[in-house]
C-alpha cells in the first residue's frame, strides 16, 4: 500500500474524508450565520462592473422537491469587456489631465500613482472582450458555460444539434462561443451550432436587439449627464492631499472607470480604494437612472422592446422541449433591462429620484446588468404537492437568485403558474404597434427560435476579430 493509500484509508477511518465525514453538530451549524457580502464596491458599479451573483431572497436555485427544469431560455449580456471608444477617451482625458499636474510624488488616495501603469497598452481591444485576470470576459462565458453544461446538461438528449443565438457584435458573438465550448466541452464543435442575428434595425422583432422606431428621445436619454454632489466631495479630497491637482466633478467619474475597467483585466484596481462607499454608491446611481429612465421600466417604449423576448419566450414554452429544451441567446445589457421590465420584475413603486441618491436603492443595476448577467427562465414540471397541483410552472433566475414575480408566487419554490404566467406576458404593450414596426415593413416577430441553421461554420472565430491598432479615440 502506498504511503498516499495509507493515508487515505486513515482519513477515512477517522471520518475525515469528503462525503463520508458525518455531521458533526457540536463542531458545525447546518447554515453559516454570517453574511459579510455587505460591503462590496461591484455592486455599485451598474454596468460597467465585473459580473456578481445577486444578492438573492433565500430561495434555492436548484429546482423545488416537486419539480424539473424541462426547458430552459437565457438571455446572457456579453462578458467583461475593454471599454469603448467614447468611453474610452473619457477616461484618458481625465487621466491625462491627472498628469498634466505634474506631480512628482503622489500622495494620499493617489499614491499609488507613483508606480501605477494604466491596464490597456493597446487602443486596438476597445470594444472588445478582455481575455486576462480573474474576471476576464471570455473566461466568465466559458465558466458560465460549464457551470450551465451541470445544471442543464440533462435537457440536451445529445441527439441534436443545439443553436446558440448572438447579436452581430464581435464580443457578443465570442461570449456565445466560449459559453457554447464551456457548456458542450468536446462535443461543441460538433454539437453546437452558432446563429449570428443581425443586430440591424431592420430585423424588426425578429431580433435580440430590436429597434423601437418611435423610441426617439433613446439616445439623447442614455447620454443625460447627472452628476451628484459625492463626486465634488472627492475631487476636493483628491486635490487637496495633491496639492497641484485640479480635479472637478466631472473628472471623477470618469477616473472611478478606469478602476472599473482595469479590474476586467487585472485582478486588482487601486483606482477602487481610492474613492469612498458614499462615492460609489453615487457611481452606481447614476448608471441606475439610465438603465430606468432610458431602457427599463421608466421608459414605456423599452417596455415593449422587452414584450418581444418575453413573447416568443411565452410561444416556446408553449410549444415545450420537444421543439426546442434550450435555447441559449447573447445580447447587450440595453435589451436585457427591457426585458425584465417588460416582465413586470424590478419595478420599483415609484420613479427614481434624479437629484438623491435613494439607499437602499431599489433598482441596482450592478444586480440586473453587470458584465455576463444574465435572466433565466425557466419552465417547471412539477408534481402535485399539499399545497400546489401537478403542472406547468415558471421562475426567473437573474444572476444565479431565483427572482419571484411580486404578483404570481403561488407556485411550488414561489414560481408563478404557467396560466398566470401566459397572462403577465399577454398583458406586456406589444410591440410591433408600439414601436411602429409594421408600418416600416419590418418583420413582426421572432422567428429565429423556429427556422435556425444547424451549421458550425460560425463557430469559431477564424483570422482577425477586428483588431485595429491604429483605433483612434473618438472625443
Ligand atoms: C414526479 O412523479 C413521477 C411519478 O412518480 C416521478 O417519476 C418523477 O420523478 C417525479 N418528478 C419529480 C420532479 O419529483
Ligand atoms: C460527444 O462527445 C463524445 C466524446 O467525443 C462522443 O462519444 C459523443 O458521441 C458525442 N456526442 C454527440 C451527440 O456528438
Ligand atoms: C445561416 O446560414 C447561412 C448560410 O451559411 C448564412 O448566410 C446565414 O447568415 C446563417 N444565419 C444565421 C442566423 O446564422
Ligand atoms: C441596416 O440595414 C440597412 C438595409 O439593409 C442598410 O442600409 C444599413 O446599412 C444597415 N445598417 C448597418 C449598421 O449595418
Ligand atoms: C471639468 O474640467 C473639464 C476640463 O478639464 C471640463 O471639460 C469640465 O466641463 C469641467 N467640469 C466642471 C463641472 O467644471
Ligand atoms: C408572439 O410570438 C409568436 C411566436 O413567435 C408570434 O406568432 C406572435 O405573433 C407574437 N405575438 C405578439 C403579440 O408579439
Ligand atoms: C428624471 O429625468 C428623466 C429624464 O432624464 C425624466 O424623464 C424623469 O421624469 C425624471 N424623474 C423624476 C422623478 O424627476
Ligand atoms: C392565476 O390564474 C387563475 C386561473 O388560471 C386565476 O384564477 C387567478 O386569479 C390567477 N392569479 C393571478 C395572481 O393572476
Ligand atoms: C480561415 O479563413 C481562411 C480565409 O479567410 C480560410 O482559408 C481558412 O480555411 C479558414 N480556416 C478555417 C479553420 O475555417
Amino acid at each position: 500500500m502506498s504511503l498516499r493509500n495509507i493515508l487515505l484509508t486513515g482519513l477515512v477511518a477517522a471520518g475525515a474524508y469528503g462525503q463520508s465525514r458525518p455531521y458533526n453538530g457540536y463542531q458545525e451549524k447546518q447554515f453559516s450565520q454570517n453574511f459579510y457580502d455587505s460591503y462590496n464596491p461591484i455592486k455599485h458599479m451598474g454596468g460597467i462592473g465585473p459580473y456578481s451573483d445577486r444578492v438573492g431572497y433565500g430561495i434555492d436555485p436548484n429546482p423545488p422537491a416537486s419539480c424539473a427544469v424541462d426547458q430552459v431560455i437565457m438571455v446572457m449580456r456579453h462578458g467583461e469587456r475593454y471599454p469603448d471608444g467614447t468611453t474610452a477617451a473619457k477616461n484618458q482625458a481625465a487621466l491625462s489631465k491627472v498628469y498634466a499636474s505634474k506631480i512628482t510624488t503622489w500622495a494620499g488616495d493617489l499614491a499609488f500613482l507613483n508606480d501605477w501603469t494604466y491596464y490597456n497598452p493597446n487602443q486596438g481591444l476597445l470594444d472588445q472582450e478582455t481575455f486576462s485576470g480573474p474576471y476576464s470576459g471570455l473566461l466568465d462565458a466559458f465558466k458560465r458555460g460549464s457551470e450551465y453544461g451541470y445544471k442543464y446538461g440533462h435537457l440536451w438528449g445529445g441527439q441534436s444539434t443545439v443553436p446558440i443565438f448572438a447579436g452581430g457584435y464581435e464580443r457578443v458573438v465570442e461570449t456565445a462561443r466560449y459559453f457554447g465550448m464551456g457548456f458542450f466541452g468536446y462535443n461543441y464543435s460538433t454539437s453546437a451550432a452558432i446563429n449570428i442575428i443581425s443586430e440591424n434595425y431592420t430585423q424588426g422583432a425578429n431580433s435580440l436587439t430590436p429597434t423601437c422606431l418611435a423610441d426617439t428621445g433613446l439616445l439623447a436619454c442614455f447620454y443625460t449627464v447627472r452628476t451628484l454632489p459625492q463626486f465634488a466631495v472627492a475631487a476636493a479630497r483628491l486635490n487637496a492631499q495633491n496639492p497641484g491637482l485640479n480635479l472637478n466633478s466631472t473628472d471623477i467619474p470618469s477616473l472611478m472607470a478606469v478602476g472599473t475597467f482595469e479590474l476586467q483585466t487585472r485582478p486588482y484596481s487601486p483606482w477602487i480604494n481610492a474613492f469612498t462607499l458614499d462615492e460609489w454608491v453615487a457611481f452606481g446611481y447614476i448608471q441606475d437612472l439610465s438603465y430606468y429612465y432610458c431602457s427599463g421600466p421608466g421608459d414605456p417604449y423599452q417596455i415593449a422592446v422587452g414584450q418581444v423576448f418575453a413573447n416568443a419566450s411565452l410561444a416556446l414554452m408553449e410549444a415545450g422541449p420537444s421543439h426546442l429544451p434550450m435555447s441559449w441567446n447573447f445580447a447587450h445589457d440595453a435589451y436585457i433591462t427591457p426585458i425584465v421590465a417588460a416582465l413586470g420584475l424590478d419595478r420599483p413603486s415609484t420613479p427614481l429620484p434624479n437629484n438623491s441618491v435613494p439607499f437602499p436603492n431599489p433598482y441596482n443595476s450592478a444586480d440586473i446588468v453587470p458584465m455576463g448577467g444574465h435572466l433565466v427562465l425557466e419552465r417547471l414540471s412539477c408534481n402535485a404537492t399539499a399545497s400546489s397541483a401537478a403542472g406547468t410552472y415558471v421562475r426567473a433566475v437573474i444572476n444565479e437568485a431565483v427572482v419571484p414575480w411580486p404578483t404570481c408566487q403561488s407556485g411550488p419554490g414561489f414560481s408563478c403558474p404557467f396560466a398566470n404566467f401566459t397572462t403577465i406576458v399577454n398583458n406586456i404593450p406589444n410591440f410591433v404597434s408600439t414601436c411602429g414596426v409594421a408600418k416600416a415593413g419590418y418583420p413582426q416577430y421572432l422567428d429565429f427560435w423556429w427556422k435556425y441553421n444547424t451549421t458550425q461554420t460560425l463557430n469559431y472565430q477564424n483570422g482577425s476579430i477586428g483588431y485595429d491598432e491604429t483605433y483612434t479615440l473618438s472625443k
